[in-house]
């Protein structure tokens, strides 16, 4: 397959979709605007709910975007696995009361495959649908994929939060048999079971209903029209038209990855404190530059957790002295063609990163210390909650930093406890 560069796979994105009508929106800032259901933006979708819901009516129905996103659910697996992240960007479609399902697949399918895009052979193509969605799979098959790679799952619906949702197909990359050294590959999928040969490269939702907390999901109300909201994670693309394993080995984080590797004067080879390290920053850096600042509760603790979180991992590595900040200008060099204000934020993010480690690292060593300490003097296996505090309180140890250290020495922290004291000083505060 011919490479593709992050800003060519962007370029093609948006190319296709405007050739078919579809207007480009920047995209949205990652501080949700009148949502408080969210901390982040999550997903394409996310600010354009309001065109979903009827709330708003869009100047073109037909909308084509990449949008920034930060997920946090799994902050603790960044690092561990080749392809978490908590900052990433969807490429996403959005047809708001026109196009639908038909449309849909039939694009999907034509962008991925013709030569006029991005060439893939469909052989390579598999997708799932939501059990009985019939429709979705008639046409698949119609527009060329072979029925055995059509695989019907019940987990086949998609919701985040409240707001639209609906059944969905998503579509995978058969990467080969390199990646399936026991042949149980497709076994697996079918079952929609981990493995490392299909990878899930695109996701179509068909979006008709609207999520409610409390409401069972057989109860949601119908929205007022038939949408399309899809989500292709560009990371992923870059793994496959640059031929690497692993979203860390792609372009958008060669630069990040060759200047760890001058600080530390290490060579990268997979290492999680890398991937952590390099993952972070990205976040922090378009957190920042869309007014977001390292606090202590809501969206600002997620920042300061990250940062802490990699300076305590570059200590790994053996960096004892503010770097992070360094890093800033290699995310602003790798993404500026696509966010050109990056630019001019720049130098207003180093400081800020920049304060937010000497304040941490001020404190690192002795919190070391004295969990060090803690655990010593545990006979349980556990440290109680109003050490975990302190150490949050006293040293600037977030919660989860705190049990991550614990989980590496084989220890734990009652997190209800944690939080009783968390609380008290809340309302003190
Ligand atoms: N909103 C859908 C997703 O995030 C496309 O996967």
């Amino acid at each position: 397959m011919k490479y593709m560069s992050h800003d060519d796979i962007r370029n093609t994105w948006y190319r296709f979709f405007e050739e078919k009508g579809h207007k480009v929106l920047e995209s949205a800032s990652l501080i949700p605007i009148n949502d408080n259901s969210l901390l982040w933006v999550n997903a394409g979708v996310t600010p354009l709910k309001k065109y979903f819901d009827g709330s708003v009516v869009p100047e073109c129905k037909r909308l084509v975007s990449i949008q920034k996103c930060i997920r946090t659910n799994d902050i603790e697996n960044v690092g561990v696995t080749k392809r978490h992240q908590t900052f990433f960007e969807m490429m996403g479609n959005f047809s708001i009361g026109d196009y639908f399902k038909n449309e849909a697949i039939e694009y999907s399918f034509e962008l991925l495959t013709s030569p006029k895009y991005f060439g893939i052979d469909k052989n390579l193509l598999y997708v799932t649908i939501y059990t009985d969605d019939n429709d979705a799979y008639n046409r698949w098959a119609e527009v060329g994929i072979d029925p055995s790679h059509i695989v019907r799952l019940e987990e086949n619906f998609w919701e985040i939060g409240e707001g639209p949702c609906g059944p969905d197909s998503e579509i995978f990359y058969d990467r080969g048999e390199k990646y399936d050294k026991d042949g149980t590959a497709l076994e697996k999928f079918k079952l929609d079971e981990e493995q490392e040969r299909y990878v899930e490269i695109w996701n179509n939702v068909f979006s008709q209903f609207n999520s409610k907390e409390g409401v069972d999901r057989k109860d949601y109300k119908e929205l007022p029209h038939k949408n399309i909201d899809t989500g292709a994670g560009l990371e992923r693309w870059c793994c496959i038209f640059q031929n690497v394993d692993s979203t860390f080995d792609t372009d958008l984080f060669k630069p990040i990855m060759q200047h760890i590797e001058e600080l530390t004067g290490s060579i990268y080879t997979g290492q999680k404190e890398y991937k952590i390290i390099a993952d972070h920053i990205r976040a922090i850096v378009f957190a920042l530059a869309d007014g977001a600042s390292f606090e202590n509760t809501g969206r600002g603790y997620v920042l300061r957790r990250l940062l802490r979180r990699s300076v305590r991992y570059g200590k790994n590595l053996f960096i004892e002295c503010p770097f992070m900040y360094k890093l800033v200008s290699d995310v602003v060099f790798t993404m500026e063609k696509a966010y050109p204000y990056l630019v001019e934020k720049r130098a207003v993010i180093e400081t800020l990163v920049l304060e937010e480690e000497k304040l941490f690292l001020k404190t690192l060593e002795a919190g070391e210390r004295r969990l060090k300490e803690l655990v010593k003097n545990s006979n349980d296996g556990y440290i109680s909650g109003e050490d975990a505090f302190k150490l949050y309180d006293t040293y600037g140890f977030p919660y989860e930093l705190t049990l991550e250290y614990l989980n590496e020495l084989g220890y734990s922290c009652s997190k209800e406890e944690f939080f009783k004291y968390m609380n008290i000083y809340i309302e003190l505060a």
